[in-house]
């Protein structure tokens, strides 16, 4: 699928694939509601003078992977690796920073202030005591009443918005959205792209209705291009707001040539490189000024190197605000 220099995916996305996408996917099934919970988040978070002194700042994280159906009734499909850890991290940081999160998360994936917790947190935290109350069971007392008391903090004041997706399809048509929802937000707003979208897909009117059967044989199946959508977030639905989208590759020798050529084609502001093993120690953030290497504090117990990332971020978006104005 990849040409030996591994660049590929630059190849040009032309408006014609980028229309063709939308109008073959299947519709967003809740698309009115998300548009209006969407508007009214940035409008609650923009309203300086009413409920606000200052408007914040709005990020969009994406975060998990996206999967491709193989059936219009899905009972398979092809699935991207992403747990969703580095993207419910750091919507963390960024609303300990001040922002405002829009977090955009594959269905079942990690969740803000969820991290630390183990995978079944209702059967493993929790226990019934004598008088039938539900309390936290020991060592979990700490983590349980943090995790509870910021995750509705944070959505009670409404700087925290959670929006599920699955599919390409949902993804891709949830972005847009909610692009255009924060357009107004100019230099105020950031989108940070760590989710693991698909870059091949089955087209919804070429694909089965139903279950593929295994006794016709080996299967055959035709997956097309995946149209950028960096070139229209860029260029027509977030022109001016600060965007950073992300490199994984498993190949150290041909990320950071990936990253920058990213960086350069899609006019990002930054493009965060980073290897498949080495994803929790280090990231290598590209920029049009050169590259930073970012690396979680060893010596810190439990340090995790997006603190250091969402503080450079931070830094970097306010230069980028203080230039525009
Ligand atoms: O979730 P974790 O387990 O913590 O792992 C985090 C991570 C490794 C998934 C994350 O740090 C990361 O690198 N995410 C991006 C992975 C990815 O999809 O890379 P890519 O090379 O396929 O895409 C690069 C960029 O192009 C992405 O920002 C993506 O949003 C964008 N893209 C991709 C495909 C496509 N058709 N259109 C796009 O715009």
């Amino acid at each position: 699928m990849e040409a030996s220099n591994g660049l590929r995916d630059f190849e040009e996305t032309s408006n014609d694939d980028i229309k063709s996408f939308f109008d073959s996917s299947p519709p967003l099934k809740n698309a009115a509601e998300i548009k209006r919970k969407t508007e009214e988040f940035v409008q609650m978070n923009s309203d300086s003078g009413k409920l606000l002194k200052h408007p914040r700042r709005i990020v969009l994280v994406t975060s998990g992977g996206t999967t491709v159906p193989l059936e219009q009734r899905c009972v398979r499909y092809i699935d991207n690796f992403s747990s969703g850890h580095r993207g419910s991290t750091s919507a963390e940081y960024f609303l300990k920073a001040g922002y405002a999160v829009v977090f955009l998360y594959r269905e079942g994936t990690y969740q803000p202030f969820c991290t630390s917790l183990p995978n079944n947190p209702l059967l493993e935290c929790l226990q019934v005591t004598d008088k039938s109350n539900i309390t936290a069971r020991p060592p979990y007392e700490k983590t349980v009443k943090e995790a509870i008391s910021n995750s509705h903090a944070a959505t009670s004041c409404g700087t925290l918005l959670k929006l599920p997706f699955t599919t390409i399809f949902e993804y891709l048509q949830n972005l847009q959205l909610i692009a255009s929802s924060m357009s107004s937000l100019g230099s105020r707003a950031l989108f940070y792209l760590a989710a693991a979208v698909s870059d091949f897909y089955v087209p919804w009117e070429s694909m089965a209705v139903h279950k593929i059967q295994s006794s016709s044989g080996p299967l055959d199946m035709r997956l097309v291009q995946v149209p950028k959508m960096l070139l229209v977030l860029r260029r027509d639905w977030a022109p001016k707001a600060f965007c950073i989208s992300f490199k994984l590759e498993t190949d150290k020798e041909i990320l950071l040539k990936k990253a920058r050529t990213a960086l350069e084609k899609y006019n990002m502001d930054m493009v965060v490189a980073n290897e498949l093993l080495t994803r929790k120690e280090e990231v290598i953030v590209v920029t049009k000024g050169g590259n930073v290497v970012v690396q979680r504090d060893r010596t810190r117990v439990g340090a995790d190197v997006e603190e250091p990332l969402i503080e450079l971020i931070v830094e970097q978006h306010s230069a980028a605000i203080s230039s525009a104005s």
